[in-house]
């Protein structure tokens, strides 16, 4: 009896948990509709995946073109294929909208920037960069980037006497080849990683005097460090790419390669503190030593007393500004040493100097080494691809309709996914050629958001100049110290070689004849 009477109250509850839901559904339903009839959106009709669940068909595409390296051109003949510059996907079970319109990136990474968060991106990266800038969103991103910006300031990252005494090891090491084929690419990674360490902790990784040395072992620190920071970061790409799956995985080598990463920059960290604590007590006995050269890791030391604070962050910068510069110069050269009247020109323009050092103006009125670099990041660029997950329902300019040209809604969840690479060789914007590498064509070029290779908006690369202002000085003094140089790649077609950055898939075999 008692049990029958159960019966109703069971009812009532499981009537209006259901009542709840469709509610809540309907509301939701409700307010989507109101949006899209107000921003007159219309569905986008390209769909990349055919399986609607997980779509499967898609990663399986996906994961051919990766062991092709054909990931971003298959992306760019899907636009091609689809004649839109807007398309629908699913990742798993996330919904995604692709696009190489500019407006809409725009829209996602300004004018709607609060719309948006990173997403899954961050547990990826959590392991190795913990809190640090690039894995930040909202206030703590922010809180970040103003601790980090006064670095950047111009005196900083115009430090040539720096980079001219790297330049004097990478040198040494190509002229030790005596013209036989190298590969310029992992000169240039070795070149990037050891100013990036000096500028970050005053410690360089010295990585090229090892090289020319001969001392480039298992018992070198800075080696064994080199060394771990690339599988680490290899390790972040794995978990990205795993997605949740990646919590069944075993995996010794990345964690114990994040773990000497973390190692060996805390003990940076512990000096930088010290030497704060040191200057306070000057300062308090009133015999405070004039100002010093700027170090980074000091003036992080200024601000905070918070050590993981400061290894994340260095370690956050380091990963921006490692690969990035090489990969630029790497894809830079493969194109330039298969092009004589490129080098050529770029000679000519340097000639001016007479042989001297350029100084910063110099080097930042070098129209020709200007294009060549912005040509580069065009074709090439650097970061050829990113995404933005939508935090709230919000709306794109463009995308909807079988054109593409009505706005496009973006239900809450979705995942817009932007490729620069493809963006950057649209033919409306670059020319029938947008294929091919013409620095001349920057000549009447001013582009607006389609070119991107610094990102835009509140979150716009912070080392911009630090990178341009690296890559030209290396070019200029290679182009001082070598009349030619020529590309020995087999097939001599640029391959991507493509891990979180994009440099250069067969790397960058060239022969160089000094002057
Ligand atoms: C050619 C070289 C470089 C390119 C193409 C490049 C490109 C980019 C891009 C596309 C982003 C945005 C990433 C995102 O929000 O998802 C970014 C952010 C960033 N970059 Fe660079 N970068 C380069 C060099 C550097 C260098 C040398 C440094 C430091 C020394 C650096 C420091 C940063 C930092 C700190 C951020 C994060 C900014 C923020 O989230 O507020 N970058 N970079
Ligand atoms: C493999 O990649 C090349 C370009 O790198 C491309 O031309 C070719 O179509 C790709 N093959 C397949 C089967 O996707
Ligand atoms: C940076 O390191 C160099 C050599 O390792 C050292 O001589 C110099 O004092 C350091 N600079 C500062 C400001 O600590
Ligand atoms: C290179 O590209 C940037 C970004 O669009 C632009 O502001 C600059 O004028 C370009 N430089 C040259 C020399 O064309």
């Amino acid at each position: 009896m008692a049990k029958d009477q159960q019966h109703p109250v069971l009812y009532l509850a499981a009537f209006l948990f259901v009542s709840y839901i469709i509610y809540n559904r309907l509301s939701l339903y409700i307010t989507r509709r109101r949006i899209i009839k107000q921003h007159g959106c219309l569905p986008n009709p390209h769909q990349f995946n055919k399986d609607p669940i997980l779509g499967l068909d898609a990663l399986r595409i996906n994961i051919h073109h990766a062991k092709n390296r054909s990931i971003l051109d298959a992306q760019l003949r899907r636009y091609e294929q689809y004649k839109s510059n807007t398309f629908m996907s699913r990742m798993m079970t996330m919904p995604m909208i692709s696009t190489i319109e500019p407006e809409n990136v725009k829209t996602v990474l300004s004018l709607k920037f609060k719309d948006y968060s990173f997403g899954a991106r961050k547990q990826a990266f959590a392991p190795l960069l913990g809190n640090g800038i690039f894995n930040a969103d909202g206030e703590r991103w922010a809180n970040s980037r103003h601790l980090l910006r006064p670095n950047f300031a111009r005196e900083q990252v115009a430090d040539l006497v720096a980079f001219e005494r790297h330049m004097q090891l990478l040198l040494k090491a190509l002229k030790q080849k005596n013209g036989q084929v190298l590969d310029l690419q992992e000169y240039f990674f070795r070149f990037t990683i050891d100013t990036a360490t000096e500028f970050l902790f005053n410690h360089s990784t010295a990585s090229l005097r090892m090289m020319v040395e001969g001392t480039d072992n298992e018992k070198n620190e800075d080696a064994v460090f080199a060394k771990a920071f690339t599988v680490a970061q290899a390790d972040v790409l794995t978990r990205i790419r795993l997605g949740f799956l990646d919590k069944f995985r075993q995996n010794k080598e990345g964690n114990d390669a994040i773990k000497i990463c973390h190692e060996y920059v805390e003990q940076f960290v512990d000096d930088a503190i010290r030497w704060r604590e040191e200057k306070d007590a000057e300062k308090a006995a009133g015999a405070e030593k004039e100002e010093e050269r700027y170090v980074f890791i000091h003036e992080l030391a200024k601000q905070t007393n918070d050590k993981k604070r400061i290894r994340d962050e260095l370690t956050n910068v380091l990963l921006a500004g490692r690969d990035t510069t090489a990969s630029l110069l790497s894809n830079m050269f493969f194109e330039i040493s298969s092009k004589p009247e490129i080098w050529k020109k770029l000679r000519e323009e340097v000639a001016t100097l007479d042989g001297r050092l350029p100084t910063y103006e110099e080097l930042k009125n070098m129209k020709y080494l200007k294009w060549c670099l912005n040509e580069s990041l065009r074709i090439h660029p650097v970061v050829p691809g990113n995404s933005r997950y939508a935090i709230r329902d919000t709306v794109l300019p463009l995308g909807g309709g079988p054109d593409g040209k009505a706005p496009l809604f973006v239900p809450a969840g979705t995942l817009v996914g932007y490729s620069t690479y493809s963006m950057h060789r649209r033919t409306d914007y670059f020319g029938a050629d947008a294929d091919i590498y013409r620095p001349e064509r920057w000549e009447h070029l001013r582009p607006g958001w389609e070119y991107l290779p610094f990102n835009g908006g509140p979150r716009i690369c912070l080392g911009q100049q630090y990178a341009l202002t690296e890559a030209g000085y290396v070019t200029v003094r290679l182009v001082q110290e070598f009349k030619e140089v020529v590309l020995k790649d087999e097939t001599g077609v640029w391959v991507e070689g493509l891990t979180l950055t994009c440099c250069s898939g067969n790397g960058v075999k060239v022969a160089l004849t000094p002057v």
